[in-house]
């Protein structure tokens, strides 16, 4: 299950299904859990630790092979389109240079898939849609191969200055160990581990691609030509153009040093107070759950006396329903109760993902925030509000005077396991066993303290 694998440091890592460390039954020589059984691969010596293990290798291996099988039938289709009798030879020119920007993508994503150790197919049973992954391709030409020119705003210069602006002010000098959830293409991470020249960075996604590409590039030196495509036509640009994406320039120490992790934030394989600084680039609003959820993450896995930057919009998935649409002032409020320290905020209108070959632009409201986790931290109740532990549900609820009820088998245990440590969520994860699956027991214990329990 190894080969050349590019291992991080042992004491960051635990099994993301069972929460073993390697002193009790992680095996970081067999990639896999000797508590749990959960078995774990690599890509091209990216280390890939999924709750689901193996299979995730599988539901992989699937999902690029449809997203290659209807990007192969798409060029067909122009192939096809091109030697069409009626076109007028101008629009003929145009399709080539189409097929050849397709030909490339497609040569380009399918090698490096195929040669990273997936095996693929079209196999519908257990893919997810292919769109999640395909999605993205602009962030790899955006962090590696679009030059900077006198018309476009330096995109990923200007992300770090901002970043760094927050870092400068807080007084921020060191930060051994740092974390980026949802690290895209890798530019900001490593900008970030080179600012600092700290021990160790760990950037993590899920997207097999921008691992293996970011991978390729940052830490094997290894550049590759990549087609920049174009939707519609503009006036005076080209449709498409072959881009280099070209390699960080940086001693073999700080690269190797810098890792790329596949994992889902949600089953984080990582220990509890491991990192100095956590960065959350375009993340908070793209991740799939609650920000709330986030903030307990980032609060679990940040060290004491380590900082939070969170840098990007707040711009929600079309799912995600209104009440969990967090605005500015409400994600603050939440900080606040979790007992992490706000400190500083700033808002830029900046130009996001524009290509050389645009000229429209896209716009977004980023907002860039630092907060601290203090060494002594507290939990910080606001008044008139819920108390923290029953808003942020990760926070041990509190010995509280509770109303008297009638006795009730779930609202006894709930009871019982009331104790100064356990949260919310620890107890729904108690009585989670005397339900069905599928149960959302972490609102049902919110239910019974708000009509039983609470005061
Ligand atoms: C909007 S992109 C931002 C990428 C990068 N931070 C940047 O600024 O260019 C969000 C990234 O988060 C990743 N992502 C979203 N949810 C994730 C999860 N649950 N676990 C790991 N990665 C996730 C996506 O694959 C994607 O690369």
């Amino acid at each position: 299950m190894k080969s050349n694998l590019h291992a991080i440091p042992s004491h960051f890592l635990i099994c993301p299904k069972c929460g073993a460390t390697p002193s009790t039954g992680l095996d970081l020589n067999t990639n896999q859990c000797n508590s749990c059984g959960t078995q774990f691969f690599d890509l091209s010596g990216i280390p890939c630790w999924f709750a689901n293990g193996i299979e995730q290798k599988s539901i992989w291996e699937s999902t690029l092979g449809i997203m290659l099988a209807q990007w192969q039938e798409n060029l067909e289709g122009q192939k096809k389109d091109y030697y069409r009798k009626d076109l007028i030879p101008p629009v003929r020119e145009r399709m080539q240079h189409l097929i050849e920007a397709n030909e490339n993508i497609y040569a380009t994503v399918g090698n490096e898939l195929t040669t990273s150790g997936l095996n693929l197919n079209t196999d519908r049973d257990n893919a997810m849609d292919p769109t999640i992954f395909a999605d993205y391709f602009d962030l790899l030409l955006r962090d590696w191969g679009w030059q900077e020119n006198k018309d476009d705003p330096p995109e990923n210069k200007d992300a770090l200055a901002r970043v760094i602006s927050l870092i400068e002010n807080n007084d921020i000098n060191k930060a051994s160990s740092i974390l980026v959830l949802g690290s895209g293409a890798g530019k900001l991470s490593w900008d970030i581990h080179q600012y600092f020249n700290s021990d160790a960075t760990i950037a993590i996604d899920y997207n097999p691609i921008l691992l293996l590409f970011s991978k390729r590039i940052i830490v094997d030196q290894s550049s590759f030509k990549l087609a920049d495509l174009r939707a519609y036509p503009q006036k005076d640009k080209s449709l498409a153009e072959i881009v280099e994406l070209a390699p960080p320039k940086a001693e073999k120490e700080l690269r190797e040093t810098w890792y790329a992790l596949g994992a889902d934030v949600w089953d984080i394989p990582l220990a509890p107070e491991s990192f100095d600084l956590i960065v959350t680039p375009w993340f908070i609003d793209v991740n799939g759950r609650d920000v709330r959820e986030l903030i307990a993450l980032v609060d679990t896995l940040l060290k004491p006396g380590g900082h939070w930057i969170n840098t990007g919009p707040l711009l929600y998935m079309d799912r995600v329903p209104y009440s969990v649409r967090y605005n500015f002032d409400e994600i603050k409020s939440f900080i606040e109760l979790s007992g992490l320290v706000f400190s500083e905020e700033r808002i830029d209108q900046v130009c996001y993902l524009k290509s050389p070959l645009d000229k429209r632009m896209r716009q977004e409201e980023v907002w860039t925030f630092i907060a601290k986790k203090p060494q002594a931290k507290k939990s910080k109740a606001i008044k008139g509000f819920p108390p923290p532990w029953f808003v942020m549900t990760y926070l041990p609820v509190e010995n509280i005077q509770l109303r008297d009820t009638q006795s009730h088998p779930v609202i006894d245990k709930i009871k019982e396991n009331i104790d100064g440590k356990r949260s919310i969520n620890d107890i729904a994860k108690i009585i989670e066993t005397d339900f069905d699956p599928g149960c959302d027991c972490v609102d049902l214990v919110i239910s019974i303290f708000d009509e039983f329990l609470l005061p």
